[in-house]
């Protein structure tokens, strides 16, 4: 009885170990999953255009996940706090994730958390905020790794496409007919080179078309709308009638510079213009209806599937690049009743 307890016990055993051999040395057709860990830092969720970008993330890393290949992602919020992000990239290395894809809260940290991550042999996807370098694409923490990389838009491009929607009216954005554009400019984040750019770029382009512009009021309005709604109250209560155009840096704020436009019983389109860049839903709308001016479209599918997809070529362990660009869209009413 033991003997034949014994055989089978062996004849098993051998069973196992050619089965462990056959799906040793080929892993197409073995049944093991590999599950790679994917920490994703961003720099604050209260921002209606990030929540959009974080959850296509998480929607595009299921997307991509197939029997042998699952991604466990975990997102952070770094509450716009520098130290609060730096504490979760801390995390992040310690839980040694396989790629970190970050969204920096600013980009005077980009050198800390690059070196800190690249130390640690963790690939690198930024996104969104992109730390300059003297000149275009030569960030030295991101041209000097060849596991780095970052993926954007140009912010220039929105900024331009904001001063050509004005400068391509009849009227080139002179409302009131004084001669010269005057506009109020709610900023996003001076810290920001998106904020920075648009700032520039959407005047710029007026000044190229020949347009004459005076900045009214300049202030702060950190992306959110209650702020954007603010500043442009107290524009409206101060200037009144000379404000030709309100430039945001982004819908966000957009939408609380309109309501503040209608609490001020000024009308857009008739005498005032508004101006957004993200093209959220609600924006687009309201270009459609005529209640803004127009927005440029920021793309957070094309961003976001380019910053997973270039997740997954580092974690294959293949060549990438080290920047990555997707176009804006000038949304404007020919554009969303074409
Ligand atoms: C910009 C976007 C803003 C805000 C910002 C955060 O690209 O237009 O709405 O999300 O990124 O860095």
């Amino acid at each position: 009885m033991k003997k034949r307890i014994l055989a089978l016990l062996m004849a098993g055993a051998m069973a196992l170990g050619l089965a462990a051999c056959s799906n040793g040395g080929d892993d197409k057709t073995g049944d093991d999953v590999t599950t790679y860990k994917v920490g994703v830092a961003i720099y604050e969720y209260n921002d209606n255009f990030m929540t959009l970008y974080r959850n296509e993330i998480d929607r595009y890393f299921k997307e991509k996940e197939t029997d042998k290949v699952k991604y466990e992602v975990t997102f952070q919020d770094g509450k716009s706090d520098p130290a609060t992000q730096t504490n979760q990239i801390d995390t992040f290395i310690t839980q040694q994730m396989d790629v970190i894809i970050c969204n920096l809260v600013q980009t005077s940290t980009a050198e800390a958390v690059i070196d800190k991550i690249v130390a640690a042999n963790i690939p690198l996807v930024l996104i969104n905020r992109e730390p300059l370098g003297e000149t275009d694409e030569s960030y030295p923490g991101i041209v000097d790794n060849p596991k780095v990389c970052y993926v954007g838009a140009d912010a220039r491009q929105s900024g331009t496409y904001q001063g050509e929607i004005v400068a391509a009216l009849d009227n080139k954005g002179d409302m009131n007919g004084d001669g010269v554009v005057k506009y109020v400019m709610v900023v996003g984040d001076p810290e920001n080179p998106d904020a920075q750019y648009r700032t520039e770029y959407s005047i710029k382009a007026l000044t190229d078309a020949g347009i004459k512009t005076e900045c009214l009021v300049e202030n702060i309005g950190n992306w959110q709308t209650d702020k954007g709604q603010e500043i442009t109250n107290s524009a409206l209560t101060q200037h009144g009638s000379e404000i030709d155009v309100v430039f945001c840096n982004n819908d966000g704020m957009a939408l609380g510079a309109a309501a503040a436009i209608k609490a001020n019983n000024r009308t857009v389109g008739q005498d005032i213009l508004l101006l957004g860049v993200d093209a959220l839903d609600d924006c687009v709308e309201m270009v459609k209806n005529g209640e803004m001016t127009g927005t440029v479209l920021n793309d957070h599918i094309g961003q976001s599937h380019k910053a997973v997809d270039v997740a997954i070529e580092l974690l294959e362990g293949k060549d990438i690049q080290n920047y990555y660009w997707v176009d804006y869209v000038k949304v404007d009413a020919n554009y969303v009743n074409k």
